[in-house]
Formats: structure tokens, sequence, C-alpha cells
């Protein structure tokens, strides 16, 4: 009991809550990524007859959506997502009061030479991309799976990215995501791993491409619907 006590409550529990967190958060966007990739499939494609001769991309990311809202498993991972941001905001929120209280007034000297100007502002690209998700689920979840006002998710998707204050919006909140996961996925394999220093190199550089990879992924969605 004390143990699990102790778990959360010191400095090493709370960080590796917020890596466990953030690692399944990283996972869900790749998922959530593939999904949506379905938007911006080429009309040339169809129909596919791999997929049962699927007719339009429209079909498919409606057939996808139905799926996820029915499919219970799902719905389990889903609550444990939800759980699982709210956790990561909250802890981010109380390792930044217990580091600023321990600064105190301290004399510090800070040594910036190695470290990137994403690593030491990760609150600030961690609030932006809060925010993202808030006006996100506004957007789509909640009219979606929660009040059931819109049945045609694709329409609803497509008709949204149709204004650009909107894609302005999504390219903001996805290039701080971005720099977030680069130093997030970094970081949370230190704080969870016993690597040594060597394979410790290997693991940020895979982090900085994923980070690449998924926000150039996911910025080109709203701009290809926007222009199509
Ligand atoms: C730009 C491309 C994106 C599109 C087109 C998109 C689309 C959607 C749609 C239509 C939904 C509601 C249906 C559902 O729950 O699956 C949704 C849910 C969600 N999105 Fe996105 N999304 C995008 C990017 C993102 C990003 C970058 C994040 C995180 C930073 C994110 C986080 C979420 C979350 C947490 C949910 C709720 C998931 C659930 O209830 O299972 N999305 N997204």
């Amino acid at each position: 009991m004390a143990f699990k006590k102790g778990l959360f409550k010191t400095s090493v529990g709370r960080k590796n809550l917020m890596a466990v967190t953030g690692l399944f958060i990283a996972f869900f966007l790749i998922i959530h990524l593939i999904g949506n990739l379905i938007l911006v499939i080429p009309d040339s494609w169809f129909p596919i007859e791999f997929w049962g001769g699927v007719e339009s991309a429209h079909d498919m990311y409606n057939a996808y959506s139905h799926f996820l809202v029915h499919f219970w498993p799902i719905t389990l991972v889903a609550w444990i997502l939800y759980i699982s941001i709210i956790a990561h905001a909250i802890d981010a929120l109380l390792i930044t009061l217990n580091n600023n209280k321990a600064k105190g007034d301290k004399y510090q000297v800070t040594d910036n030479s190695t470290s990137t100007w994403y690593s030491r502002n990760m609150g600030v690209l961690g609030t932006v991309v809060g925010l993202f998700i808030f006006i996100h689920m506004a957007q789509f979840w909640l009219k979606y799976k929660v009040l059931g006002t819109e049945h045609d998710l694709y329409d609803l998707v497509v008709t949204t990215f149709k204004q650009w204050w909107v894609v302005l919006v999504y390219e903001i909140g996805i290039i701080a995501l971005g720099f977030h996961l680069a130093h997030g996925v970094e970081s949370a394999h230190r704080s969870l791993g016993a690597y040594p220093k060597g394979m410790m190199r290997v693991i940020k550089y895979i982090a900085l491409c994923f980070s690449i990879v998924m926000a150039v992924l996911y910025a080109i969605i709203p701009i290809i619907i926007y222009f199509k």
C-alpha cells in the first residue's frame, strides 16, 4: 500500500505515469492517423475490390467511424484514452508546480547548451496541444459520439476543413504536437527504461523521425481537404 501511495507521489512515480500515459496517447495517434488518412484517398482509387468493392472515401470513412462507435472493445480503449489524456495533463501541471516550488528563490545556473528549445518549452507546447484537443473534440467527437446531432462524419469533417481559419488552427496545433512528441517520446523512454547510453541516442533519433512523420501526415489532411 505504501508502495502504491509512493508510486504517484514521488517525482519518479509522476514521471512514470506521464511516460506511460504519453506513450499510450502516441499509440492512439498512430491508429487515429491511419483511420483519418481514408479522408484523402484519391477518387481514382475507387472502387476498392479488396475491401468488398467499397465505392468512395465517403462510404469507407463512415463505415470505419460506425465500426469504432459500435464495437465495445474500442469503446473501452477510448475510455482508457480519455483517462490517460486527463491524467497526463494533471500530472504535467503537478510536475511543473513542484519544479517551480523546488527552484524557489534558490540561485540556479541553467545550462541550455545541450537541450533543444522544445524540450525546455514542453509546458507551453502541451498547453497548445491541450487547447487544440479541446476544440477538436468539440467539433467532431461531441457532435458525433456524444450528442449524436451529426450522423455523416465524412460530411462534417469535410465541411469543417473548408474553412481556412480551421485549417490554420489545425496546422498550429499539429506543429505544436510534432515538437511535443519529439521530446516526449524520447523522454518517456528515458523515464521508463534503463537503456545503455548509446541506445538513448538511437531512441532520440527514432522519436524525432516518428514525430516528423506524424506531424507531416496529420498536417496534410486538412490542407488536402481544403483544396479538394
Ligand atoms: C487532422 C487530422 C484529424 C482528423 C481529420 C481527426 C478527426 C477526428 C474525428 C472525426 C473524431 C471523432 C470521431 C472519433 O471519435 O473517432 C476525432 C476524435 C478524436 N481526435 Fe481526432 N482528428 C485529427 C487529428 C487529431 C489529433 C492531431 C489529435 C491529438 C492531438 C486528435 C485527437 C482526437 C481524440 C482524443 C479524439 C476522441 C477519440 C475517441 O473518442 O475515440 N485528433 N478525430
